[in-house]
């Protein structure tokens, strides 16, 4: 029996001798592109967003003055990892970002919960894209019903609000704290983002 450091020596070896095309042929299969289309050009929903890069989770958010909810409300942001890792290095998306926005119910009794909220059953999911061959403003949204939507009309209210008040590329950065020192750093913060924090006194 070789031992194992035999066997590695051997397999890098031949890996140097095969060329890289074999060897990757050899790796798992690469999970396919984040963003694709049906023949219709509607988005695939992503099934496996929930590998992807968590950005943050928000509680009961609103952008209106309201009373507090009785049912509440969870929305968790992910980014397919090529493209965070792209922000990394820009402050900014790469063309081809997917980001997906998944809603989950709150619940606050069950098992040995007495105090505070987690979340149960999904009830909804929205998918923001960055396709700048595709769509006129270079970003579109879908909403997620089943296994492939239509982008909004790029005059939706979600492109509305999503332009007017996001703090990069219409992403609303400002409330994902692993980006929003990034973006300060590489100074691709939006002016109105800019102007929003000083009156309102932004996020932290
Ligand atoms: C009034 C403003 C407003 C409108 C209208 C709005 N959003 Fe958003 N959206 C937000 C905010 C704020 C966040 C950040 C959520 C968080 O921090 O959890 C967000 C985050 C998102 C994200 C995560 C990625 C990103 O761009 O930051 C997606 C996807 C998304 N919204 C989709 C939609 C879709 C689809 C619609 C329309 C059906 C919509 N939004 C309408 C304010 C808005």
């Amino acid at each position: 029996m070789p031992s194992r450091y035999e066997t590695y020596a051997v397999i890098l070896a031949l890996a140097g001798s095969l060329g890289s095309s074999t060897v990757s042929q050899a790796q798992p299969a690469a999970p396919a592109a984040p963003v694709t289309y049906t023949a219709d050009g509607k988005l695939v929903f992503p099934k496996d967003y929930r590998t992807w890069v968590y950005l943050s989770t928000g509680m009961d958010m609103a952008y209106v003055e309201g009373a507090d909810p009785k049912q509440h409300l969870f929305d968790t942001v992910f980014v397919d990892p090529t493209s965070y890792a792209g922000f990394l290095k820009t402050g900014t998306w790469p063309d081809k970002t997917i980001m997906v926005l998944e809603v989950r119910k709150g619940q606050g009794r069950g098992s040995i919960n007495k105090v505070g909220q987690f979340q149960t059953a999904r009830v909804g999911a929205e998918v923001h894209v960055k396709d700048v061959a595709r769509f006129k403003s270079g970003w579109a949204f879908f909403p997620m019903t089943g296994e492939a939507s239509e982008a909004l009309p790029q005059t939706s209210q979600c492109n509305v609000c999503h332009e007017q008040h996001a703090a990069v590329d219409t992403t609303f950065v400002q409330f994902y704290p692993t980006l929003l020192p990034r973006a300060r750093e590489m100074k691709t913060l939006s002016a109105a983002y800019l102007a929003e924090e000083k009156t309102a006194g932004g996020a932290r």
